[in-house]
């Protein structure tokens, strides 16, 4: 595959993001995940340069001055395991600057995957409404 990178979400369709939030109960679809790219402060994409398909993708909110988050990254299930999420979050971090604040919340077994990237483990609270993981539309 020719795998590029790219924080552009020009030419991005529904169509090319197929595939991704595995095993979420109520997922989001394809056009809503587009709208999710297109409301972030910044994206990086792992495309299929042949045929447009996204093969991974960062999502990062930022205030370009202290705080930032990472709310969604993921490899389709296909092509984990062949570095593609460390690239993103490189690409990602190194976007985002020198900011304070890099925060993500993940499940205890991404821990080890986040602590390559000098992130460490902190406390934090959230509110989580199952029923609209779909997104609000
Ligand atoms: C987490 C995820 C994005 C990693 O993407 P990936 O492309 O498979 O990861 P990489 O191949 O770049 O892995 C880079 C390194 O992290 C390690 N790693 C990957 N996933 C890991 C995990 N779950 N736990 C611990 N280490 C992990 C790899 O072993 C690799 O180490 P190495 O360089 O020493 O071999 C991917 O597994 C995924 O999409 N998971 C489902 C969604 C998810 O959990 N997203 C995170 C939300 S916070």
């Amino acid at each position: 595959m020719n795998l590029v990178f790219t924080d552009s979400l020009e030419g991005v369709t529904a169509e090319d993001l197929e595939g991704f939030f595995e095993g979420w109960p109520n997922p989001p679809t394809p056009e809503v995940h587009l709208s999710v790219l297109h409301g972030s402060t910044h994206v990086w994409l792992a495309r299929d340069a042949d045929d447009g398909q996204v093969i991974g993708f960062v999502t990062a909110l930022s205030d370009g001055v202290i705080a930032s988050f990472l709310p969604l990254l993921e490899v389709l299930p296909e092509h984990r395991g062949a570095g593609i999420g460390a690239e993103l979050v490189r690409r990602m971090l190194d976007t985002l600057g020198d900011l304070y604040a890099v925060d993500v919340i993940c499940d205890p077994d991404i821990v080890p995957f986040y602590a390559q990237f000098g992130l460490v483990p902190v406390v934090g609270m959230a509110r989580r409404r199952y029923d609209m993981q779909g997104g609000v539309h």
